[in-house]
């Protein structure tokens, strides 16, 4: 009789069978553990995407795509956007409870100690051309942590983990705004201790020593959501690009570079900007959205609806949802004052009905993303289109410490190492170049 918590598999050439044990997650569906399946059988298994495949266990961050659910450490993602703020969300994430009044100020205090950078860092910066994409910069400089965080940076020491965690989530803002000031031409600006997370980002983007900035608390409030939206997805591309770095025990700067670069592909994060661009060529050709709608359904044609479409969400991203309703009300009560983002934001809108209400687009589950908002809401915020991704980034960067903290903290962590199934030439004797 076989255990009732696992499968047995019959290999059907060879009439062996082999029992494999079900695991038990606290949501989500049960799941065959294969990992003595090649000793058993001898055979690997195929799944290009990690379409059905569990790569890791975590405690961090639950989702639903079939219902739409999206959970950290347990609390729906509605109820953070709407009571939690981003730094309150980083802590619960990092550390996997909601923070104490005390807990929070220590928080904050300690990311107030680490959102400078070194001077030398600086150096990093005038490397890269001057009109360097931000997302280029942000791999580079923060990789570039690595050489000043190395020697006292112990991957098997739990503190030693928090220290990078927090230097990172208080350093993030900081390199971001200065990877767009570089290309700007413009001087750093450097944090401020006595205002938020999302607020001085803003602060060290748009102010200029010559005239005060004042943030637009609505503007801070906007980010801090799209924040929180954006801080863990669980084993996306770049998350698991963070773990497969990380598990080799690499420095948690250099891993975190990977993770940005995952991110920065507009099938990823870079879908936000990819967004903006879509609308602009949309607006700037002579055809119409029927057009760029049959070329979005043509298999011959590469062109995709960008902002549409998720790997996991089937029925609606609740982050969406969210950030949909900060946009309308955004776009509602904030007239866009230059014509040229009216006329995208126009089209946006007109381009978010027509594809709801289309037979390929409602029969194959294809939604507007998280991506196809937040990049509306960037542009009417007046935030550079190169920017877009690295706020997603910045976002991002307590989710993938957070990943990489729990993977390292793992005693029974092992080197990340896919198989392969390999379709190349069989063994050939080498030809000397005279006879090729
Ligand atoms: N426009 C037109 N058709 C699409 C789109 C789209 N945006 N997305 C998927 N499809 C079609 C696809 O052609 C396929 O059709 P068929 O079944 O006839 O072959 C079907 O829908 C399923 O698509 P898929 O490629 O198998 O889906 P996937 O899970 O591999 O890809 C995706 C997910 C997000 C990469 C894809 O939907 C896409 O490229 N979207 C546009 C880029 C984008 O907005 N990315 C941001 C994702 S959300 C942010 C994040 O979490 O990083």
């Amino acid at each position: 009789m076989p255990n009732k918590d696992s499968v047995t598999l019959i290999d059907n050439r060879t009439g062996k069978e082999v029992e494999l044990d079900l695991l038990k997650p606290t949501s989500g569906p049960m799941t065959i553990d294969i990992s003595r399946l090649y000793k058993e059988l001898g055979y690997f298994t195929y799944d290009p995407g990690f379409m059905a495949t569990a790569s890791c266990w975590s405690n961090i961050t639950y989702l639903d795509g079939g219902k739409g659910i999206l959970e950290y450490r347990g609390y729906p993602i509605e109820q953070l956007a709407e009571k939690s703020t981003f730094l309150e969300t980083c802590y619960l994430l990092l550390n996997g409870d909601l923070p104490g009044k005390n807990e929070l100020e220590a928080f904050q205090e300690k990311i107030n100690t680490h959102n400078m950078l070194h001077e030398q860092l600086k150096t990093f910066y005038s490397g890269f051309r001057r009109d360097a994409h931000p997302m280029a910069t942000m791999v580079g400089v923060v990789g570039a942590l690595s050489a000043f965080y190395h020697d006292d940076e112990d991957v098997h020491d739990a503190s030693d983990r928090m220290d990078a965690a927090h230097r990172l989530i208080a350093k993030m803002p900081t390199i971001a705004a200065w990877s767009y000031r570089y290309a700007m031409g413009m001087p750093f600006v450097q944090p401020r201790n006595d205002l938020g997370y999302a607020e001085n980002f803003l602060h060290m983007m748009f102010s200029m020593p010559s005239s005060e900035y004042k943030v637009d608390p609505t503007m801070a409030k906007a980010l801090d959501i799209i924040l929180i939206l954006h801080a863990d997805h669980e084993q996306n591309a770049s998350t698991s690009t963070v773990r497969l770095a990380g598990s080799s025990q690499a420095n948690p700067f250099a891993v975190l570079a990977s993770g940005i670069a995952s991110l920065w592909g507009p099938a990823h994060g870079g879908a936000n900007e990819a967004v903006i661009q879509m609308l602009t060529e949309i607006n700037e050709s002579d055809k119409d959205l029927a057009h760029f709608i049959d070329r979005a359904k043509d298999k011959e044609d590469r062109f995709r609806l960008m902002g549409f479409g998720h790997r996991v969400y089937k029925n609606y991203d609740p982050r969406a949802k969210i950030i949909r309703e900060i946009c309308h009300e955004m776009l509602e009560n904030n007239p866009v004052s230059n014509p040229e983002h009216q006329a995208l934001l126009d089209t946006a809108m007109e381009l978010e009905k027509i594809a709801l209400e289309d037979d390929y687009f409602k029969s194959r589950n294809l939604y507007p993303n998280v991506d196809f908002h937040s990049g509306i809401i960037f542009l009417g915020m007046g935030i550079p289109l190169n920017m877009f991704t690295v706020l997603f980034a910045l976002g991002r960067t307590v989710g993938w410490v957070s990943q990489w903290n729990e993977m390292m903290g793992d005693p029974k962590g092992k080197i990340g190492r896919p198989r392969q199934l390999y379709t190349g030439e069989s063994t050939r004797d080498y030809k000397e170049i005279t006879k090729r």
